[in-house]
């Protein structure tokens, strides 16, 4: 009976703790012919992550084939496959950034049907403020070579971190590293299958949800055949009206550990493929899953140099990437720039955004309770676990 009562309340907590409150409304549709609107190419050589690659402008991108809108209408982010590398040269690809920057109280759906891999390829998923690491960044997707699973990480300035151990009530991945200001970030790697490589991409690929909120950063992942209703039912321009099949995130960094606000400003999204450099090309992390891949055991000569077919799997395929926000304060400021750019001119957009912004009017008192009860629990769980169980309330 008590351990019932015990069993009830728990689940109750933890539930509602990691939980995003939505309606969330879209806030923007990235796919197919409009997608690359919203993106500056980075255009030169990395000089991030160090990796053998010059990212491309964006009229190269274009005319050399590394990004573009295929036949199905999916997007398509790439390395050069075509080019035969010689020794002391570097390969291209891309590297791109939303001209967009995303507050607190962000969704960013991203669904992808193909992720690039192989033996120096490192792509990344991830998000950004201005100046790292002082603004935070946030690692979704991000690979090297022939590993097997996605990594998460936060990076920060010192004082945020991951707990040492996962609750499992609250997150399903692994915790790699608990700090987020080393170098490697606080890392949390996936226990799902199928999250990167060759066997993400023959489930037909994938989708991520990404919670950025002053509750904590949480990361969903489904292959795709798990991909829940409440999501594969979305369209181009509806907002997210639930989460209740998400389950437990893959990843999960609570702001009883970081506080969110005060380590992370406004985040640009990222997209980019680079080659070897500062994890790929490690010797030691090179080596253990490609070593044998050529005659030098080194990540330069055995996979940069010579032909460009090693790159044939080295592609992001995309479908969109939605972003949403639950932040009333965000969504009306965008209502009103969009208002602001169409006044005087097109009045069917005009209308349109009169729609959206009542719609969310009136969506948003419904969520006025979900949201109340995700920050209250955040901050109190200990608390309120404590005195449901000792005062005997258990209300469902
Ligand atoms: C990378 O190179 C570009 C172009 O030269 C430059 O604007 C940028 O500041 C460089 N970034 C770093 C971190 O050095
Ligand atoms: C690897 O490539 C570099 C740059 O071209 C070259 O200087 C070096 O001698 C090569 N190393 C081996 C072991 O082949
Ligand atoms: C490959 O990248 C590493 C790290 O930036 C650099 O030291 C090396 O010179 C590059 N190799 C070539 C041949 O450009
Ligand atoms: C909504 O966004 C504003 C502006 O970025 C921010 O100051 C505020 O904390 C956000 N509110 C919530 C509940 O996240
Ligand atoms: C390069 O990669 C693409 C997939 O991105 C593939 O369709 C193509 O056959 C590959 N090889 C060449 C030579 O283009």
């Amino acid at each position: 009976m008590i351990c019932g009562l015990l069993l009830s309340a728990l689940s109750v907590v933890s539930v509602s703790w990691a939980q995003p409150a939505p309606p969330y409304e879209l806030v923007r549709d990235y796919s197919g012919q409009t997608f690359f609107n919203g993106w500056d190419f980075f255009g030169f050589r990395d000089n991030l992550t160090w990796g053998n690659v010059t990212y491309v402008d964006a009229p190269t991108a274009a005319s050399d084939k590394l990004a573009y809108v295929n036949d199905a209408g999916k997007v398509i982010l790439k390395v050069d496959n075509t080019t035969t590398v010689a020794s002391g040269d570097s390969r291209n690809s891309v590297r791109i950034t939303t001209h967009a920057s995303y507050g607190l109280g962000s969704m960013w759906i991203f669904d992808v049907s193909h992720l690039p891999y192989g033996c120096s390829v490192w792509p990344a998923y991830w998000s950004k403020g201005p100046v790292w690491p002082d603004d935070g960044e946030i690692d979704i997707i991000e690979a090297v070579n022939l590993m097997q699973n996605n990594e998460g990480a936060l990076h920060t300035l010192e004082g945020c971190t991951h707990s040492a151990t996962s609750n499992p009530a609250l997150e399903l991945g692994q915790v790699s590293e608990t700090d987020c200001s080393t170098p490697a970030g606080c890392v949390v790697t996936e226990s799902k299958p199928n999250s990167y490589g060759p066997t993400f991409n023959a489930a037909g690929g994938g989708v991520w949800a990404t919670s950025f909120d002053a509750t904590g950063v949480y990361i969903w992942f489904w292959s795709r055949p798990d991909v829940p209703k409440s999501i594969t039912s979305l369209t181009s321009t509806s907002p997210l009206g639930s989460v209740s099949d998400w389950g437990v995130p893959s990843m999960a960094w609570p702001a009883i550990n970081c506080n969110i606000p005060k380590y992370f400003t406004d985040q640009q999204i990222v997209l980019d493929i680079t080659l070897c450099g500062g994890w790929a090309g490690i010797d030691a992390v090179y080596s253990s899953t490609c070593g044998t891949a050529g005659p030098t055991g080194l990540c330069y000569n055995d996979s940069i140099v010579g032909a460009g077919s090693k790159f044939d799997q080295a592609y992001f395929e995309i479908n969109y990437l939605r972003t949403y926000t639950n932040n009333a304060s965000t969504f009306s400021s965008i209502s009103a720039a969009a208002a602001a750019s169409t006044t005087g001119g097109n009045a069917a957009a005009s209308t349109a955004i009169a729609t959206s912004s009542s719609t969310h009017t009136a969506s948003k008192s419904g969520a006025e309770g979900p949201w109340k009860v995700s920050q209250g629990t955040l901050l109190s769980v200990g608390m309120a676990l404590i005195t449901l169980v000792a005062g005997g309330q258990i209300i469902l």
